[in-house]
């Protein structure tokens, strides 16, 4: 072997990599971060090739001391990460054949980086998809809490955010904990397609050595094998679909982070953040920020950016495996570090709110949010829907001009508008009366809503924690 050329396939090239090639193509500054998953799959890979006979039980305990020694040195922070060794596949294997001679070199019999990187980036999505999760159960749990507890909490419900109906505190949360629901569920139907094992695959076409994929995969804790080797070392589909997942996730949270933005503002005074998740301005001393909602919002875009990012590099590729797919690893760290941060923030803030209930009843009793209570009870007098639609129409005209809501009017200012309107109206008009006649499944009555908390308690426990 050539030493001017890079060591581990210097042998068909004449002069070294240039010094910026070198450089540009390396990827050990932020593939490192795979270290402890390429490990657990060489020594997997090397416990298979000696079940098969391939290495000796002596050659295979080499290798697995080695290795669980050179883990030992990058969790202490001793270990030497070479830039012309080029990633983190190389690197580890230079230092293994440094400790136990020509016996790390026969690690890489029957394997290539092209399955052991898509082998390694699984198992490291699998690993961070289950911390994940566990941060998207704690927000769930919080939720359900929360809406448990204010159940009866009744605010002004919108539709372009102009009032609308009075809902329940806890029937709004039970929305936010829908949606998180159904990420959770896509969540898990990532994994999945995500535990399925590359290894074996090799460069492209699988290997002559008499491998046993099936082992490796247990070995592993994959479901299975890949079916095809070319597809197993070329596509990164997965890493697109879990960047879909956190597209849709990080959209729902930046929804919650708007109305929470909203609900701290002196003008709706809706809810109280505990100061631990706001800051001070430098000039404004009255200034107190809900900088953990509005950062969360933020990050929402490079999250897209990364679904984009992987999109664009996946398309067009030819089959088998190209160096694109160098490219899968930083979008797919960075939305990593960003979904599990994003959950955990609101993980912790979500059963920290502290709603203003008298602020959010009042918003609810100006806007004439039982509009549709009076309606309503207009039919149940006989009086057509839209017939019933223009008298209470005319009621909300009268009520701005003479600044009264309509349950602050006298039976005789309502009787100017149909004489079929009673003394019973008035308990229509009531928001507690309003929320409790929407008393269905999905409808905002505090029965309702304590009703759908206990069936999303049951529903978590189901699905908690089923892939692992
Ligand atoms: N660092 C490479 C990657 O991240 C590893 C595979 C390289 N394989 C190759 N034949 N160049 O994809």
């Amino acid at each position: 072997m050539s030493q001017a050329t890079n060591q581990s396939w210097g042998g068909r090239f004449s002069e070294p990599t240039d010094a910026f090639v070198e450089r540009f193509t390396a990827s050990v500054n932020f593939d490192q971060r795979l270290a402890p998953q390429d490990i657990q799959g060489s020594i997997a890979h090397a416990t298979m090739l000696a079940r098969v006979g391939v290495l000796t039980d002596d050659e295979r305990d080499a290798i697995i001391n080695g290795l669980s020694e050179i883990k030992g040195e990058i969790e202490r922070g001793e270990f030497e990460w070479s830039v012309p060794l080029e990633d983190v596949h190389m690197n580890i294997e230079a230092r293994l054949t440094d400790k136990i001679g020509i016996t790390g070199k026969k690690l890489h019999t029957g394997r290539s980086r092209n399955d052991q990187v898509a082998t390694d980036i699984r198992l490291f999505m699998r690993d961070a998809i289950d911390v994940i999760e566990a941060e998207l159960v704690r927000l769930r749990e919080g939720m359900i809490g929360l809406a448990d507890r204010e159940a009866e909490t009744i605010m002004p419900g919108f539709t372009h955010l102009q009032t609308a109906q009075p809902v329940t505190f806890g029937h709004h949360l039970l929305a936010w904990q829908e949606m998180m629901a159904r990420d959770h569920e896509r969540l898990l139907d990532c994994r999945r397609r995500v535990n399925v094992m590359p290894l074996g695959a090799a460069a492209l076409a699988g290997t002559t050595y008499p491998i046993d994929r099936h082992v490796t995969a247990e070995l592993l804790g994959f479901e299975r094998p890949a079916e095809n080797s070319l597809d197993a070392v070329s596509d990164r589909d997965f890493a697109i679909e879990f960047t879909s997942f956190a597209s849709i996730l990080l959209m729902h949270l930046s929804r919650m982070s708007e109305e929470l933005v909203l609900w701290t503002s002196a003008q709706f005074d809706f809810i109280d953040l505990p100061d631990r998740f706001c800051t001070g301005s430098s000039i404004m001393p009255q200034k107190k920020n809900p900088d953990v909602p509005e950062l969360v919002r933020g990050k929402t875009g490079r999250i897209y950016g990364h679904l984009m990012s992987l999109l664009t590099l996946m398309k067009s590729q030819p089959l088998a495996y190209n160096k694109d797919n160098q490219e899968d690893k930083e979008p797919l760290f960075d939305a990593v570090d960003t979904v599990r941060d994003c959950l955990k923030a609101f993980a912790d803030m979500v059963p920290a709110i502290e709603p203003k209930k008298a602020s959010m009843f009042e918003a609810a009793r100006k806007g004439f949010s039982t509009a549709t209570d009076l309606a309503d009870y207009l039919v149940r007098k006989g009086v057509a829907f839209r017939d019933a639609h223009e008298i209470v129409g005319q009621s909300v005209a009268y009520g701005l001009k003479a600044e009264k809501d309509l349950s602050e009017m006298t039976l005789d200012e309502l009787k100017q508008f149909s004489a079929t309107i009673e003394q019973d109206v008035f308990e229509v008009l009531t928001l507690e009366g309003s929320v409790a006649a929407r008393n269905h499944i999905g409808g905002t009555a505090p029965d309702q809503v304590r009703a759908a908390a206990q069936r999303a308690r049951d529903a978590l426990a189901a699905i908690k924690g089923e892939a692992q």
